[in-house]
Order: structure tokens, then sequence, then C-alpha cells
């Protein structure tokens, strides 16, 4: 197994400092999702999806068991790329799916979070000893030219983790994805779907308080890596339903007037009570703004499935 090195320690931490300085300095103040996924962040997203209200992790899986054969007869991918993979653990029905298949030689999977990237990796290294594991970690923003040449290549970006981008972001991203990729060659996209509110915030509102959890970690991130002092517990998890822009919010809200040292930026902050400061979106789709984004990029969508219930949809895409 190789594990390349695109985002060092060092490089995190410039960039941490920068996104920190940008975001909280700006009015309302914000902080790019990116930040959650320390290792106790990618662990508390792992129980985010066993969570009943979170319904997106058990939709994708759904269509992947009913679909990843069809996958692998469509593609004959001989490389099976994953960004933001995290834990891989529904990537597993593909790498079956291709491995019966008998096309499958490498799995390139990429995340920021080196610590669940590595988990995977070496469970997949071990369970799956005929392919070749070569782990990335990058940023999916700015590292897709690590991703291996070749050719049948399948690029998998599942979890609806492109809804996390704003709009102008995610069409970079189609873009630079597009000029990496060769013609012919595969992009199977997760994205979650628009859907009653109720549903929406019950998914990023759970009962048990484990995704406020994992909305305030962020604030544990700061504290630890800009020896900042954030009173992490006095801050409220928010989700709110953006029904114009068609994604959900979360926030963080102040419950009191607060002063927050950021020493190592040596920036002094202060917060009003009830001040919101939002820490990530998660835009929902439908089928006519996924192809449209797409096509724009330069791929044309193959096939769209969704799950019975139409919450989630895997498309199938290939670069034209
Ligand atoms: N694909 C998995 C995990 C989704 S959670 C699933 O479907 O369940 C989002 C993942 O993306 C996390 O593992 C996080 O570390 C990673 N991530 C978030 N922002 C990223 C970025 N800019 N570049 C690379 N990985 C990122
Ligand atoms: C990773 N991403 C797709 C998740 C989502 O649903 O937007 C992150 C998450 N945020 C709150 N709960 C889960």
């Amino acid at each position: 197994m190789k594990t390349d090195i695109r985002l060092t320690e060092a490089d995190l931490a410039r960039q941490l400092r920068a996104d920190a300085l940008h975001g909280l300095t700006s009015d309302p103040k914000w902080l790019p999702p990116k930040w959650f996924y320390d290792a106790t962040g990618s662990k508390l997203f792992e129980r985010i999806t066993e969570l009943e209200e979170y319904y997106p992790t058990r939709a994708e899986r759904a269509i992947l068991v009913e679909r990843a054969s069809e996958i692998a007869r469509i593609t004959g991918a001989k490389t099976l790329v994953e960004l933001g993979s995290g834990s891989s653990e529904k990537t597993r029905l593909l790498l079956d799916a291709l491995h019966g298949h008998g096309t499958l030689a490498r799995f390139v999977p990429l995340d920021v979070s080196e610590s669940a990237l590595r988990e995977a990796a070496h469970a997949i290294d071990d369970e799956y000893p005929g392919i070749d594991v070569h782990a990335i970690v990058g940023d999916f923003t700015s590292h897709l030219d690590g991703i291996p040449a070749g050719d049948g290549r399948m690029v998998a970006f599942l979890g609806g983790t492109i809804g996390n981008l704003m709009p102008a972001e995610r069409a970079e991203f189609f873009a630079r994805l597009r000029a990496v990729l060769h013609h012919g060659e595969w992009l199977l996209l997760g994205t979650d779907l628009v859907k009653d509110r109720a549903t929406l915030i019950d998914a990023y509102d759970d009962a048990a308080g484990v995704t406020a959890e994992f909305n305030r970690n962020v604030l544990r991130v700061l504290n630890r890596e800009l020896d900042a002092d954030f009173p992490v517990d006095e801050f409220d998890h928010v989700a709110v339903w953006d029904d114009v822009n068609e994604w959900i919010e979360m926030r963080l809200r102040a419950t009191r007037d607060m002063a927050v040292r950021v020493r190592a930026l040596g920036l002094d902050l202060t917060f009003a009570r009830g001040e919101q400061m939002r820490t990530e979106i998660s835009a929902k789709f439908r089928r006519e703004g996924v192809q449209e984004e797409l096509e724009q990029a330069g791929f044309a969508v193959s096939e769209w499935w969704t799950d019975r219930e139409s919450r989630f949809a895997l498309t199938l895409a290939t670069a034209t």
C-alpha cells in the first residue's frame, strides 16, 4: 500500500490559520466545513451516519446495493478513485462489484482526514489482496492532480459531500475534475435531494445531539490548533433550511455575550448573545440541477438512480 501526503501537517496548519482569520473576521462570521474532520470529528460523522434521523447514508447504500453490479458492467473501471472517502464503508459495495467483474486493479481513496483515511485504506488493503491501494492525504478542491494517471478510471464522490461546497466552488470543482479525466472516464456522484423541511431538519438536528457535538467540534479544533478559548459548550447547535438556496445551513449560536481570544492569530473576537456563525451548508439537489451542473463542466449523464423513497440520488456520468 502506498500513501501520498499532498497535505502536510504544516500545510494544514497554514490553511487553518488563513481560513480562521478570513471567516472569523467576516460579518457574519463563518468557518469552512473541512475543519470538522479531525480524528474526533471523523468518528462523530460515523456516528451521525448510524442515526435514525440521518437517512442519506442508508439511502445511498440502498442504491449501491441495487446498482453496484450494473455500475461495474457499464464502466468496467480499472481504477476506483474515491474523494472525501472517510471510512469508505459503502465503497466496499463498489469494490466487490468491480472486483467480481474482474476489472479492478487499483483503489485510490483521497481525504483531508489522515486518521480516517489510513484506517480505511489499511483495512481495504488487507481485505482485497489483489487490489493496489494508493491513499492520498489531500484536499479534493486542490489536489485532484494527485490522482494517478491511467485509463479506465471512475471517480466516486459519495455521501452528498458535493453539497458542502458553495455553488461557485462546485462549478470549479467539477471543471477541475473534468480536466484531470480522459474522455470516456467516469464520475459517480452522490447527491442528497430536496424534500420536506421536517425530514431535513431532523437529519441535521438529531434528538441524541450527535450532530450538535459534530458542529461544536470545529471550536475544539480551533481551541487546540490555534490556542483559542472558545467556550465550546456555550454555543448552541442550529440547523436551518434555506428554501431559496435549497440548502441546510448549520450554525453555532453564542448563548451569551462573549470575548474570545485566538492567540495563534493575535485575534480578539466578540460574540453578541444570539450571534450565529455559519459552519456548513449542505445543499440538496434536483435532477435537472445536477444534470445542468455536470453538463456545464463537460460531463454527460449516463444514469440517474434514486432510492425507493427518492431521498437520495446517484448519478453516473461520463467525461465528454
Ligand atoms: N464519503 C463518506 C464520508 C463523507 S464525510 C461517506 O459517504 O460516508 C465527508 C468526508 O470528506 C470526510 O471524511 C472529510 O474528512 C472529507 N473532506 C471534507 N472536506 C474535504 C476536502 N476539502 N478535501 C478532502 N476531503 C475532505
Ligand atoms: C459529509 N456531508 C455530506 C454531511 C452532510 O450531510 O452534509 C456532513 C454532515 N453535516 C451534518 N451532518 C452531516
